[in-house]
């Protein structure tokens, strides 16, 4: 008992010395430091987790065109008990979009169609339109119509549209249909009614309320989200997406645009990654393709910033090699994206462009040549690519790998080739324990200032994984990465650009976790680590200037993780302050170099004592960004961290 009772003691000895220990901070507000791109904080999209299909991008009905290896697979035919009809596909041999389906009723009191599961169900919104298509030939003189049915999880009907005047050609046909009730797990019937026979192809449900009203467009929330992170930069389409299984497998941007329905579906290789995750309806349509990429990064005042194959598929797979003969075609893939992204009106691509509905250029100023690459075969590649880019638009800025880890031999090969090819850009990529996060804040104080600069294009701190596989959002994570991101702001110098992976996941549908955003068919939240990249990213800095603990930057010393930086536009002064402490931290800050500051200032916190903590779709206000102004007397103050958390603090630089 009393040797408890002394420990005790103890403990609370040590918890209030720890909790009274003063810090003296001292920001040196008139020493500049590196320039921070405005660009430094943006997004990584992949189509992982169902983020397109089924995610991101608006379509409701899966399998729309029957060109899954199973073509029925997302759809059930309906007979009726005794069969009065058939439901058929049939197979044009046209390469991109060979299949469509025939629907034959024989009877005029019958009914013969099929119905259509969607993405995990589909998300009805009471009250809300939904804009349905489908491309339909009539065979022979019947004049059958068809009945177009929204269908809530418990079979009874929310929505329903007739459609009829079909001709002997083929037409596309479109109707709206307005919902009587929510669902997140609907579904769609599409029924002939009355004696006859119609074919049918992409078959479609949007809802009318996409991102900007967009046709063939994009979920309002999910963007949404995008948009108030103010990204600098949307590296799109991935990841081991742009790489593939096999070659075959890989991602090739000329299939993703014009026309949506001659965008040849393939299958998604997140379909088979991962054991025991493997969803095998995951394809991918390319109803979100390049061209809506570069749309959605303008639309979010991103740059835009498209990796490449690079005649490799993923070395974790296959690691198939293009042969060195038939790299040009791979080239010229990357050249002619150039072209459609930049390319006047007059050239074959920049018409295209056009023709899509975008005259004006998209800008594009860089370009990542392959993703997570090694070994000698892939700097084969990257001095072709290289070489052959440059000698066409020279100033276009290429990013290279240096693999999928944040050290080792592989790792040190590349940057040793990479400090010899000299691209603009190195990618980096970790996916490490939070505490590697901590421990890694200095990682690059000591970098080559002349070498190229880095895009840490991958990020995110990973736990262990609970019992389902999934690993955790949790707020420990994101006070990590908040950590490691103020040493990735300190050393702007170095470091160009940062991206958290991967973006999105449905919470019914996912390979890989922690994500950024969660969402399930009618929602979606934001998870810690969002607001930790949001807080950082709306308030970028312009120049950084020198934290000082004791003379030296800040970076796990008594677990604090500090960075500066002067904002010009807003003349304030901008500390990110992260206290890894268990316990509330008091700490003085000296504003230096400043005649007088402001009398009060703007503070943002994300804290929690609970480093378990998340948000989930029914539960997102557990970890949420709080704002409060401080008042201040003098250029030197207290301010009082709390426990396990990030605060941004602005300050006017003159009162
Ligand atoms: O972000 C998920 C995957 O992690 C990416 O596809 C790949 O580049 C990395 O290995």
């Amino acid at each position: 008992m009393r040797k408890q009772f002394l420990l005790l003691c103890s403990l609370i000895l040590i918890i209030s010395s720890i909790q009274s220990q003063n810090n003296t901070i001292v920001i040196h507000a008139d020493q500049k430091g590196a320039d921070i791109s405005p660009r430094m904080w943006g997004l990584f999209f992949e189509d992982i987790n169902f983020a397109a299909d089924g995610g991101v991008y608006a379509e409701l009905v899966k399998n729309r065109s029957f060109e899954f290896n199973t073509p029925f697979m997302g759809w059930r035919r309906l007979m009726g008990r005794v069969p009065r009809g058939r439901v058929d596909v049939f197979n044009t041999g046209n390469p991109n979009n060979p299949r469509y389906i025939q629907i034959i009723n024989n009877s005029s009191d019958s009914t013969v169609g099929l119905q259509n599961e969607g993405f995990r169900g589909m998300g009805i919104q009471e009250g809300a339109t939904y804009n349905f298509s489908v491309l339909i030939k009539k065979v022979g003189e019947k004049k059958p119509s068809l009945e177009i049915e929204l269908v809530n999880s418990k079979g009874e009907v929310i929505g329903k549209i007739s459609l009829s005047g079909f001709t002997n050609t083929w037409n596309k046909h479109k109707a709206q249909i307005i919902a009587t009730a929510t669902d997140a797990k609907a579904s769609l019937r599409v029924l002939l009614k009355g004696e006859g026979t119609l074919q049918m192809d992409m078959i479609s449900l949007f809802p009318k309320d996409t991102w900007k009203g967009r046709e063939n467009g994009l979920r309002k929330d999910l963007v949404q989200k995008l948009m108030d992170l103010k990204p600098g930069f949307l590296r799109f389409p991935g990841g081991c997406i742009v790489e593939g299984r096999d070659l075959a497998n890989r991602y090739q941007w000329k299939k993703t645009v014009g026309k949506v329905e001659e965008r040849k579906v393939i299958i998604n290789r997140w379909s088979s990654e991962i054991a025991q995750r493997s969803p095998a309806d995951y394809y991918q349509s390319y109803g979100l393709g390049f061209y809506e990429y570069f749309l959605l990064a303008e639309d979010i005042g991103a740059e835009p910033l498209p990796i490449l194959n690079c005649g490799m598929a993923c070395q974790f797979n296959t690691g198939e090699l293009a042969a060195l003969e038939q790299l040009d075609s791979y080239i010229q893939d990357a050249l002619d994206l150039i072209e459609f992204a930049n390319g006047a009106t007059t050239t074959k691509w920049g018409k295209l462009r056009a023709e899509m509905g975008h005259p004006a250029p998209f800008n594009l100023k860089k370009l990542g040549v392959g993703n997570e690459q090694w070994g000698p075969e892939y700097i084969t590649r990257a001095k072709i690519f290289t070489a052959a880019i440059k000698k066409k638009y020279p100033t276009i800025e290429l990013i290279g790998s240096v693999g999928p880890y944040s050290g080792g031999e592989n790792f040190d090969y590349l940057w040793k080739e990479m400090k010899l090819l000299k691209p603009e850009l190195v990618d980096e990529h970790y996916y490490s324990p939070p505490n590697w996060f901590l421990r890694n804040a200095r990682r690059y104080d000591n970098y080559d200032k002349a070498g190229p600069k880095i895009f840490a294009g991958e990020f995110a701190a990973h736990d262990r994984p609970l019992p389902d596989g999934r690993k955790k959002n949790y707020w420990y994570g994101a006070l990590a990465e908040a950590a490691f991101m103020t040493g990735l702001e300190r050393n702007a110098q170095v470091i160009s650009m940062a991206s958290y992976a991967p973006l999105f996941a449905h919470v019914d549908a996912w390979q890989w976790s922690p994500n950024l955003i969660w969402f399930n068919n009618l929602t979606s939240v934001a998870t810690p680590n969002y607001y930790v990249q949001q807080l950082f990213s709306t308030n970028n800095g312009s120049y950084v200037i020198p934290a000082l603990m004791n003379d030296k930057s800040i970076a796990g010393e008594d677990s604090l993780y500090v960075s500066a930086t002067i904002d010009t536009r807003a003349n304030e002064i901008v500390i990110k302050l992260v206290n890894a402490n268990p316990v509330q931290k008091n700490i003085t800050l000296n504003i230096s170099g400043v005649a007088k500051v402001a009398d009060k200032m703007d503070v943002t916190t994300l804290s929690s004592t609970d480093l378990q903590l998340e948000n989930l779709v029914d539960q997102q206000q557990n970890i949420v960004p709080v704002k409060k102004e401080v008042s201040i007397s003098g250029n030197s103050f207290m301010y009082t961290a709390e426990a396990s958390s990030l605060n941004i603090i602005r300050i006017k630089r003159n009162g």
